[in-house]
């Protein structure tokens, strides 16, 4: 059988090795029965140009974009779809007629994952005055989905307070210091930073201030529960984890370049943690 009657699909980025998105398209592919591989593309920066060729010309059904990849990737696409455009990064790459489109699936991912966590069909009240902590591509993607679920009010907060003024002009919200930590009127608080995951820092947080009736969700995923979740969920908050959101982007990339939406249930979830767990004993 040919590379194209397999439906090739991977990730590319530098570094990858350490991905979970292998684990989670091999537990569908499998599930849905569908002839196909999903693989590691570790791809420097210079040589995007070839691997994206390479694709076209080899007939993959499409690709994951990562760090450090997600912005580069957009001047080497023939489109790409409305979402991508206003995040302004790729995170998949689908290959349809020849032509290479690209999308992102991250904002919807997480808008999934923080509903499913909530219960709920629309934000509500959680979308009154939402605190996202971190001004990065993550931050960014969450704030747009947001924005889009006609969340209120949007506060960013980031370490570098030049980069959360930028991020919330050109978004439309406002910026407050990271030092202010205004969580008073918050009705959902989102770390989109990489603290308090495996090997970064913690991140400290006092949440004397923000009210119970809060939500609180967290993009971090290793551990499962970080300190931010535990403090929040000790008050009585709601929390939602960070692997949601990883689950449902995948399930949106899956989705468009296989056309089935695959369910984000229990099974998924245990492989994606049975993965978490093999890469911490690595
Ligand atoms: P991603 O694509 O996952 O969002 P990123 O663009 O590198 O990754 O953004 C990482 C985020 O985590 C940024 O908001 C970053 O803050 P700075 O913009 O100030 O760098 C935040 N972050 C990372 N390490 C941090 C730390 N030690 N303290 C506070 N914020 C940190």
């Amino acid at each position: 059988m040919t590379a194209a009657k397999r439906s090739v699909t991977g990730l590319i980025g530098w570094p990858v090795a350490h991905s979970l998105s292998p684990a989670i398209h091999r537990h569908w592919l499998q599930h849905y029965q569908i002839e196909g591989s999903y693989e590691l593309f570790a791809t420097q920066a210079e040589h995007l140009p070839a691997l994206l060729a390479r694709m076209r010309q080899e007939g993959w059904r499409g690709i994951n974009v990562t760090v450090p990849h997600k912005q580069a990737v957009l001047p080497l696409l023939n489109s790409v779809d409305v979402a991508a455009q206003e995040i302004g990064a790729v995170n998949t790459i689908t290959l349809r007629d020849g032509t290479l489109i690209g999308s992102n699936t991250d904002a919807a991912g997480f808008l999934r994952s923080l509903l499913e966590g909530l219960g709920a069909e629309e934000l509500g009240y959680h979308g009154q005055q939402v605190v996202i902590l971190g001004a990065g591509g993550a931050a960014r993607a969450i704030a747009v989905a947001l924005k889009g679920a006609a969340a209120q009010a949007i506060l960013l907060m980031n370490r570098s307070h030049e980069k959360a003024s930028a991020l919330a002009q050109a978004l439309g919200v406002k910026a407050a210091s990271w030092d202010s930590r205004h969580l008073e009127n918050a009705s959902l608080l989102v770390n989109a930073t990489s603290l308090g995951m495996v090997h970064q820092p913690p991140l400290s947080l006092n949440l004397d201030r923000l009210p119970t009736s809060a939500a609180v969700i967290d993009i971090v995923y290793a551990p499962l529960e970080t300190e931010l979740l535990k403090q929040a969920s000790r008050r009585g908050n709601v929390t939602i984890d960070g692997l949601g959101m990883l689950l449902h982007q995948a399930a949106g990339s899956f989705s468009l370049w296989h056309g089935i939406t695959p369910v984000v249930d229990a099974s998924v979830r245990r492989c994606a943690l049975n993965a978490i767990a093999g890469r911490s004993a690595s």
